[in-house]
C-alpha cells in the first residue's frame, strides 16, 4: 500500500506503533484540581508561567484580532483554567468574558480584581460542569496538559463553543499524554 500523504495520515499505515489498543478513560483522581487551590502561589507565578509561553500568547492575540477583523466578531468568549485572568480579563474587557478555573482561591481572587460588568468568574471541573449557553469562541492555555482526560477537554471545548476553538499546551502534544503517570493536580511524575 503506498504511503499516505500527510494530508491523509493514517496511524495504522503511518505509525504501526499507534494501532496499539487504548486504555480506558482514565478517572478523576480523588484530590484532583487540590494544588491549585491550595499552593501559595500568586500573581508572580501565573506571569511566569505567561513568560515561558510568550510566543504561544502573542500568536494566539494575532490570531484573535484578525479573526474579530475578519468577522463576524467575537462576541462572547469562555476561557478553560484562566487562573488569575492575567492578561485576557483585561484584554477583553469590552467582550462578554467568562473565566473558568478549578481553583476556588483563584476564581475568589479574579471576581475581586475585575469588576466589569460583562465578565463572569466561574469555579469548578470544566470537564464535569454543566453549561447552559455556548461561547463564540472557547480557548484555553496550558492547561490540557492538566486534565484527567484529554479526549473530553477536547470534546467539551468544542460542545460549549458556537464557532471557534483555540488551545494550546505546555509541553506540545505527544503520544499517550493522557496515559502518563501524573500527580493529582496534573504534573507528570518523573
Ligand atoms: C498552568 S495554569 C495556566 C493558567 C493560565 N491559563 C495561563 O496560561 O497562564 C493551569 C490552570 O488550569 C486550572 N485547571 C486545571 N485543571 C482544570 C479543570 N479540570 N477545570 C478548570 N480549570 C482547571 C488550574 O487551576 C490552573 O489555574
Amino acid at each position: 500500500m503506498p504511503a499516505s500523504t500527510s494530508l491523509d495520515y493514517n496511524p495504522a499505515v503511518d505509525d504501526p506503533a499507534d494501532t496499539k489498543p487504548l486504555p480506558d478513560v482514565p478517572e478523576k483522581p480523588a484530590d484532583y484540581g487540590q494544588w491549585w487551590n491550595t499552593n501559595e502561589h500568586g500573581a508572580d507565578w501565573y506571569r511566569t508561567i505567561y513568560g515561558y509561553r510568550r510566543k504561544a500568547h502573542e500568536y494566539f492575540l494575532r490570531w484573535f484580532w484578525r479573526a474579530n477583523e475578519l468577522g463576524p466578531a467575537f462576541r462572547s468568549v469562555l476561557e478553560v483554567g484562566c487562573g488569575r485572568g492575567d492578561p485576557y480579563a483585561a484584554l477583553l474587557e469590552n467582550y462578554q468574558y467568562t473565566g473558568i478555573d478549578i481553583s476556588q482561591k483563584e476564581i475568589e481572587w479574579c471576581r475581586q480584581h475585575y469588576r466589569t460588568p460583562r465578565h463572569r468568574f466561574w469555579c469548578g471541573d470544566f470537564l464535569t460542569e454543566e453549561f447552559r449557553e455556548r461561547s463564540d469562541l472557547v480557548f484555553s492555555h496550558a492547561v490540557i496538559d492538566h486534565v484527567y482526560d484529554i479526549n473530553r477537554f477536547l470534546a467539551r471545548m468544542v460542545s460549549v463553543s458556537n464557532r471557534c476553538i483555540f488551545l494550546t499546551a505546555y509541553r506540545g502534544w505527544f503520544d499517550g499524554l493522557a496515559w502518563l503517570p501524573m500527580d493529582a493536580s496534573g504534573h507528570l511524575l518523573p
